[in-house]
């Protein structure tokens, strides 16, 4: 027992003294590469944990908008250990993102990110180089050629016209977002998987409950990212959040074996089969160094991440788009008369007709603006020493666009608060989105790889839900068009009701 207790005291004095050369360290090389450079301006933070207490529970994007006021478009922020650079405006983004595309094209590899995407081995947390380089391409081709032909469409014919069967049957007020997740879901995994799934599958709503927490519960993030001895202990939001994403990735990974075993390289069924198919290809090239970089990891990482990232955002955008019309009914009117004299009979428009539903693409941009469900978009990383703004930045910074700022900016937006979507139209009511101050995909060589993807796909979803339906709050209900939020933006849940457009 004393012999146990030794150990312990022995054990605790050992840990307690790493801790203090790690913040000795950290404290070094704070200020080493705060004379160095010329950063940006920012808030005083204090020792150690810089500005770390008064971004908790903030949502940082509106925090930001406020200190622009006093330190301009670029700003310092240390959280802890980490220096964070901000882009408030469009001019310093296409600057740093465009400009300098591969400056800033890099991703941080923080615990966190390492921890959920099993080592950077996917697409969206990679860091810059020839593995990352791959997978997009990889991911793209496969995601074009789905989109060719009629697949696509059928896909999104199909899955609309099963969850309006679904969505009919509601009486009373409802939360709609549990069918936008059914739609989305769908079809993300008809793309991946070649898998439909009913509104009551077990796995389908323990996956979106996973990754609802992801959207809602992460917070600003993760305190393992910026006080290292907590990855010894890991917070009880940590394992939480690893517990999910274990969740998450099993049903991922269950599929790509399932689809192993029926593969043949001759039929693409889909995307999986597309990866798998580029896994073969690397195989046959007997190219160590190729196929090092498609391991089985690899190969589900980049499935997880089509998957969770078409989900997510496309969801969300829907969910901020029903409740701007529900708070909106003159918006909704509108929409109504145009797909009703598009479309006629038919309840689902041909992707080819967008072009023909100006107003219904003018919602979609004014909800991707107002609404921003990802206002800080994913953190970037320097890649080398750079510039912004004349200010130094050096290799290895974590950078973020403040999209929700630039979505407000009254320099390009008049009456940013107001949802208009006549400002996406010209004199005649044609579609005119010419304002460089609109980028819910964000830009450079970091941007969404699905923004051809997600745009029709949004608009024929809109569409056919509005050829279907009327929507509405119900009776005394204020619409909360403004929540808190953080790294993710979506409305707080709400109720609707709901009218059949049809018998
Ligand atoms: C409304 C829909 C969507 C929005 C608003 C959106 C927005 C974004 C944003 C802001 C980023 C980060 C860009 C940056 O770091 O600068 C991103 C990255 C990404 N998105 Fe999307 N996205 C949407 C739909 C999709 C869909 C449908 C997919 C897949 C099918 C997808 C796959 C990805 C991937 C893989 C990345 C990581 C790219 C990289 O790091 O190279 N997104 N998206």
């Amino acid at each position: 027992m004393a012999g146990t207790l030794e150990w312990i005291s022995s054990a605790v004095l050992e840990y307690r003294i790493t801790l203090m050369l790690v913040l000795a360290a950290t404290v070094m090389v704070y200020f080493m590469t705060r004379k160095r450079y010329k950063f940006p301006p920012g808030p005083r933070g204090l020792p150690l944990l810089g500005n770390i207490l008064a971004i908790q529970d903030k949502s940082l994007y509106r925090m930001l908008v406020q200190l622009e006021k006093k330190y301009g478009p670029v700003i310092t922020l240390d959280l802890g250990p980490i220096r964070c650079v901000f882009l408030n405006n469009v001019e310093v983004i296409q600057e740093a993102f465009v400009g300098k595309s591969v400056d800033f094209a890099g991703r941080p590899q923080t615990f966190s990110a390492l921890a959920f995407s099993e080592g950077g081995k996917d697409i969206a947390f990679s860091d810059y180089g020839p593995t990352w380089q791959l997978h997009r391409k990889l991911a793209l081709r496969a995601l074009k050629y789905y989109m060719k032909g009629e697949r696509f469409q059928d896909t999104i014919a199909e899955v609309m016209e099963f969850v309006t069967v679904e969505m009919g049957k509601e009486t009373g007020s409802f939360d709609i977002y549990n069918y936008f997740n059914l739609a989305i879901f769908n079809i993300i995994s008809k793309i991946c998987f070649n898998e439909k799934f009913s509104s009551d599958n077990e796995e389908f709503l323990r996956v979106c409950e996973g990754l609802d927490t992801f959207s809602t519960d992460a917070g600003n993030g993760f305190l393992e990212d910026v006080f290292p001895p907590l990855r010894i202990y890991p917070t009880a939001k940590f394992r939480k959040f690893m517990k999910i994403n274990d969740e998450v990735l099993d049903f991922i990974y269950k599929r790509i074996n399932a689809h192993r075993e029926t593969f043949s390289a001759d039929t693409q069924r889909d995307f999986t089969d597309a990866m798998l198919i580029a896994q073969k290809e690397a195989e046959e090239e007997e190219d160590p160094e190729l196929l090092a970089q498609i391991t089985n990891t690899h190969l589900g990482q980049t499935v997880a991440d089509v998957f969770g990232a078409g989900l997510d955002t496309s969801r969300q955008t829907l969910y901020w788009t029903a409740l701007y019309l529900a708070a909106y009914p003159e918006v909704q009117a509108k929409l109504h008369a145009e797909v009703d004299s598009v479309l006629g009979e038919r309840r689902v428009p041909m992707l080819s007709e967008r072009h023909m539903l100006p107003y219904t693409n003018a919602v979609l941009y004014e909800s991707m603006r107002r609404g921003t469900v990802a206002p800080l978009s994913l953190p970037h990383s320097t890649t080398c020493d750079t510039t912004v703004a004349g200010y130094e930045i050096p290799k290895g910074t974590m950078v973020m666009a403040n999209i929700y700022a630039i979505h407000h900016d009254p320099r390009h937006w008049k009456e940013p608060e107001v949802f208009n979507p006549e400002r996406f139209l010209d004199d005649s009511g044609r579609f005119a989105s010419n304002c460089e101050s609109w980028m819910p995909f964000s830009v450079g060589k970091r941007a969404c790889m699905a923004e051809s993807l997600a745009k029709p796909e949004l608009h024929v979803l809109l569409a056919s839900f509005m050829r279907s339906f009327e929507i509405r709050l119900p009776d005394g209900v204020t619409p909360d068009l403004e929540p808190e939020g953080s790294f993710s933006r979506m409305p707080n849940r709400y109720q609707v009701v709901i009218k059949k457009r049809f018998a």
